[in-house]
């Protein structure tokens, strides 16, 4: 066990996404492990201010929140109970109309319940005020939301974001728990693809 824990180089040695680029497939990295880390600490700061001698119900969206949900979640001091929803958008074309399907709903009713919704980014914005007023109709205490990322365009519809972590520039983005075509998630930081990687995953 000991001996395990000495020779494992894990901790402190994997690339930390800093200036230099770890992964072939990405271009640049935007926000590093160490920023993320930082920023999540910040985050549930807040909450735990917020919710203070409350219970709060995390609904984690799949599969991009896996990650800001794992760090989030322990980072609090709070009573927290956690939950897991998978949506998906009834086809492209009709996306922008936000309707959207339910692939796997929460286990259990949340009537009464202070719920906060874990996000790891905010883009058009339409699955997320598809999903507050869906969980709304359920009568729950309360719903907020927490987002790591937040892109320009969610700025234009009216979804209440109370806890945002960053807000970026309209990029494609990937890594802790974004994907491209399913790819990249278990990056550690947040990232763009070069062109190269992009016209592969086409
Ligand atoms: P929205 O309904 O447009 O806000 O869609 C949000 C969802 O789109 C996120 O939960 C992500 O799954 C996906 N998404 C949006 N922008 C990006 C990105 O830059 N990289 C990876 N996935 C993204
Ligand atoms: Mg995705």
């Amino acid at each position: 066990m000991t001996e395990l824990m000495a020779s494992s180089p894990a901790a402190t040695e994997r690339p930390a996404g800093g200036s230099r680029p770890p992964h072939p497939d990405i271009a640049e990295v935007l926000i590093t492990r160490e920023a993320i880390a930082e920023k999540v600490a910040e985050l549930a700061a807040m909450i735990d201010r917020d919710y203070a001698g409350q219970t709060v119900l995390l609904v984690g969206v799949l599969k991009g929140a896996a990650m800001i949900m794992a760090d989030l979640s322990r980072a609090l001091t709070i009573d927290a109970t956690l939950e897991f929803m998978a949506v998906s958008s009834y086809g492209s074309s009709t996306s922008s109309s936000g309707v959207v399907r339910i692939l796997k709903d929460l286990d259990r009713a949340i009537e009464g319940v202070h719920v906060l919704v874990v996000e790891d980014i905010i883009d058009s914005g339409l699955t997320l005020s598809w999903l507050i007023r869906n969980l709304r109709s359920r009568h729950p205490a309360s719903v907020e939301v927490v987002a790591l990322l937040r892109k320009p365009e969610a700025l234009k519809v009216s979804v209440e974001v109370r806890y945002v972590g960053f807000d970026i520039p309209s990029a494609f983005v990937v890594g802790y728990g974004l994907d491209y075509a399913e790819r990249y998630r278990t990056l550690p930081y947040v990232g763009t693809l070069t062109p190269e990687a992009i016209e592969r995953g086409r």
